[in-house]
């Protein structure tokens, strides 16, 4: 099969179409035909080896294509059935935290940037009817770390207001669509005005542009005082998300975009009684959770762009630099 195959770390052009052994099902398992593939924040890391993984490796977490062959002992299952791809490996049956084996989709598991991926059978469940191949290759990891955070982590409710920081980012245009869906109002932040202006038509109520002065005192102001929940996928932000939220609010945490170190004042979380709720991906139920409230609701990811697989590099450029608002697409 044709796939991206990482054999050395470095700059985007190390992202090459090559060819690799065709997967084989094994008991349990299943061969995905992919159809379209999406980019994440972890592919950069893994590809400039920040996030290490042994090599060879294809990457990619996120997936949507056609069941191609199925295991023994698979049910439920049918060849040309269309699929979407769970990311999240071994999690385990717990819902507070994963299990010590867990791994994420596309490194150092093979991943999607592929023609075809075998996989878990469990890992493999159906395609949003309503969404097309792209859509739902763009949904997985970051729709189900944003449906986590949110639901399973804050447990937002309607009316509450939701503060989401860097607009721009795939898991933050998700968060945007499932916190409007649950009703809650929500406050965005971005470096682009553009991104701001595409977050309102997105239905959120205010924008504040992150490298202006006192952005806290922004939105603090249009909060009224200070917003219930805050989604924090950037991590050196961590102070000021905590200085967002008014007494008893939620700050939740998944990311380091912004820096992995962070340095916090104890008081305003104490005297604040402010909650700060780390999460990562999400467990197969969230997963369920999500692929239901997408069937019930009429959003769809937000794509940046879509590409050939051929052109897997230029992508990964776009997103490095961070002029993507939503999710980039790379179709098979
Ligand atoms: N723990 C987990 O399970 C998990 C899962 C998914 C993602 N993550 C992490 O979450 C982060 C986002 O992932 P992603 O895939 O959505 O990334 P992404 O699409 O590349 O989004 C990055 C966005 O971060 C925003 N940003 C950067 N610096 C910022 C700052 N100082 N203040 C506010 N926003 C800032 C930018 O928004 P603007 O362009 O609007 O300025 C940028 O577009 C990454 O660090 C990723 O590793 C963790």
């Amino acid at each position: 099969m044709n796939a991206v195959v990482l054999t050395e770390t470095g700059a985007p052009d190390v992202l090459r179409i090559g060819s690799a052994r065709d997967p084989v099902a094994g008991a349990g398992e299943v061969v995905v035909a992919l159809r379209a593939a999406a980019l994440n924040r972890r592919d950069v890391y893994l590809r400039k080896g920040v996030a290490p993984s042994p090599l060879p490796v294809i990457p990619g977490s996120d997936g949507a294509g056609v069941v191609h062959s199925i295991g023994s002992g698979v049910g439920g299952l049918a060849e040309g059935d269309a699929v979407v791809i769970l990311p999240s490996l071994g999690w385990g049956g717990g819902e507070e935290a994963p299990a010590p084996g867990f791994r994420i989709l596309g490194g150092p598991d093979d991943g999607t940037y592929a023609e075809l991926i075998r996989i878990p059978a469990e890992n493999v469940l159906p395609k949003p009817a309503r969404l097309s191949f792209e859509e739902a290759a763009a949904l997985p990891l970051a729709g189900l770390t944003a449906y986590r955070a949110l639901v399973s982590r804050a447990r937002i409710r309607s009316g509450e207001t939701v503060l989401i920081l860097g607009i721009g980012g795939g898991v933050a245009t998700m968060a945007l669509h499932i916190a409007r869906a649950a009703g809650c109002r929500v406050i965005v932040t971005s470096s682009s005005g553009d991104k701001l202006a595409r977050a309102r038509d997105l239905g959120a109520a205010a924008g504040v542009d992150y490298t202006g002065d006192d952005w806290v005192g922004a939105v603090r102001e249009i909060a009224g005082g200070g917003v219930d929940v805050v989604i924090d996928s950037v991590g050196s932000t961590w102070a000021d998300s905590i200085g967002c939220v008014r007494p008893g609010g939620r700050v939740v945490v998944f990311g380091g975009t912004g820096g992995a170190k962070v340095e916090l004042m104890v008081r305003p979380v104490t005297m604040g009684q402010v909650s700060l709720l780390g999460t990562t991906m999400g467990s197969p139920r969230d997963f369920t959770g999500l692929l239901a409230a997408v069937a019930h609701q009429s959003w769809a990811p937000v794509i940046d762009s879509v590409r050939p697989l051929a052109e897997v590099a230029a992508a990964h450029a776009r997103e490095e630099a961070g002029e993507h608002f939503g999710k980039l697409v790379l179709t098979i």
